[in-house]
């Protein structure tokens, strides 16, 4: 009888011990998720007093920018920061108040195809900062880029039936008007987001794809110009193109391997694998790669030093909520610590977010501002680690070429330039 409660007792204080660590091992992670999605949280907006209107939202044509005078005067030196303000304006021509605009900014010269990203800052008052660096000499133009659809409280969507199409304006904030509203909250990921009810259609109504009437447009904000004289020491960015060719910032030389030969030279002996969708390969359908379990598969890799694993699924997963993918990098990260644990010379080469220019009906899922905010929690989540960086978003803000879910060869070029030396580094 003693005995039985003993035993009794010693597997209730196992499983008490056992729930403990489980739940701690959970309580980790539902805290660093929390951290991840207060880092991408979007400012806070005022509610707009109804009705909605487009007309509240940002317009690029009518904002401004202006180049900061170089502290201290004289002219521009190369490894100088350029500082330039912007002030956002809706198209009623009122000064934004808020903040929240999806911004890019680069500093570039086509004819030398030389450029660098802009950092751009959220001053949350409707002013934003871009600050560049000037990698190299000569003159050059600042450009912010504004993508139009990024206020989260301004979104269209049509509404079809056989005979009539309407639009109207959904959003995961709506202020409340006369007019009922429909409620499309996510169930699963309770992820808000409601729509103003049509007159004469049903909630039901609304088709299926987000199909809206109007096609995102990058603005181009400002074009002003600067030059800068040499001089030394530059520090900064991921990197900056110069006649085509990144160069990283970072500390790794860029190695160009131009021949076939070099190439396989580099990579004989070695076993890569590559992880993730199409942007990795260059090519391949979008969904077949999704779900299969990266984490599962790093498992049964040996690893080592010829052994390489090139990982960069970002591109597809906007369409899944965020906290789906924050457990799906949780889940490939603690991978790649086993993989790192039993075989640390094993590269393991992170391609990060592009950013890409998508067709129309599929704007809102597939626009940048998912990938910015997944991009950045990939960063978050990897750093410190031994692990090596291929700066996608950066080389594709940098660059001057159209932005594309798969960005054009030269892009592509430095890319695999950047991959093949961490590889193969220069000796
Ligand atoms: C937006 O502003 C324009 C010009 O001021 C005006 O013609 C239009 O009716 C406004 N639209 C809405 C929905 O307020
Ligand atoms: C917005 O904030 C920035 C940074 O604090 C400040 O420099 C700027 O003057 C502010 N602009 C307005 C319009 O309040
Ligand atoms: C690009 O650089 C070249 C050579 O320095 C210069 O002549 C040209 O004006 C620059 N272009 C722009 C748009 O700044
Ligand atoms: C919207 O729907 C969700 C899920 O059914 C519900 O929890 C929420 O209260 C609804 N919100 C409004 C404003 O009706
Ligand atoms: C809705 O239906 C009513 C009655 O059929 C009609 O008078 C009204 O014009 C319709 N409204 C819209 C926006 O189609």
């Amino acid at each position: 009888m003693d005995r039985a409660w003993k035993g009794l007792l010693k597997s209730g204080i196992i499983f008490l011990s056992f729930s403990l660590f489980v739940y701690i091992f959970y309580y980790i992670d539902f805290l660093e998720e929390n951290t991840l999605l207060d880092s991408i949280a979007w400012p806070n907006i005022p509610s707009v007093p109804p009705p909605v209107s487009l007309n509240d939202t940002s317009n690029a044509a009518l904002s401004n920018s202006v180049i900061l005078p170089r502290p201290g005067g004289g002219s521009w030196l190369v490894g100088d920061q350029v500082e330039v303000m912007i002030k956002m304006f809706d198209f009623k021509g009122r000064p934004k108040t808020h903040g929240g605009d999806f911004l890019l900014a680069r500093l570039h010269n086509q004819t030398l195809e030389a450029g660098v990203a802009g950092q751009v800052v959220d001053h949350l008052n409707g002013t934003y900062s871009a600050v560049f660096l000037l990698p190299w000499e000569g003159k050059s133009q600042v450009e912010v880029i504004s993508s139009v659809w990024s206020n989260k409280c301004d979104v269209s969507f049509t509404f079809m039936t056989a005979h009539i199409t309407f639009t109207t304006i959904c959003s995961g904030c709506l202020p409340p008007t006369q007019q009922p509203q429909c409620n499309y909250t996510d169930l699963n990921t309770g992820e808000l987001w409601f729509c103003y009810k049509p007159q004469n259609l049903s909630c039901d109504a609304r088709i299926n794809h987000f199909v809206t009437n109007h096609k995102p447009v990058k603005c181009h904000l400002l074009i002003g110009q600067l030059s800068a004289k040499t001089n030394k020491d530059i520090p900064g960015p991921a990197g900056y193109y110069y006649k085509g060719l990144w160069s990283s910032l970072s500390g790794s030389t860029v190695k160009r391997l131009n021949s076939a030969s070099a190439i396989s030279q580099c990579l004989k002996d070695k076993v890569v694998h590559m992880y993730g969708d199409s942007t990795v390969r260059q090519k391949g359908h979008i969904f077949n790669l999704i779900l299969r379990y990266i984490a599962n598969e790093l498992d049964g890799v040996t690893g080592g030093k010829n052994t390489v694993v090139v990982i960069g699924f970002w591109a597809h997963l906007t369409i899944f909520p965020i906290k789906y993918y924050i457990r799906r990098i949780m889940s490939i990260r603690k991978a790649v610590v086993r993989l790192l644990a039993r075989a640390p010379d094993t590269r393991v080469i992170i391609r990060t977010a592009n950013l890409k220019q998508s067709p129309a009906p599929h704007t809102m899922i597939f626009s940048d501002w998912p990938s910015l905010q997944r991009d950045k929690i990939l960063r978050s989540m990897f750093q410190g680690m031994k692990v090596y960086f291929v700066d996608a978003w950066e080389m594709t803000v940098a660059h001057y070429l159209k932005h594309d879910i798969h960005p054009p060869r030269p892009i592509i070029k430095n890319m695999i330039d950047v991959v093949l030396s961490y590889i193969c580094p220069p000796k």
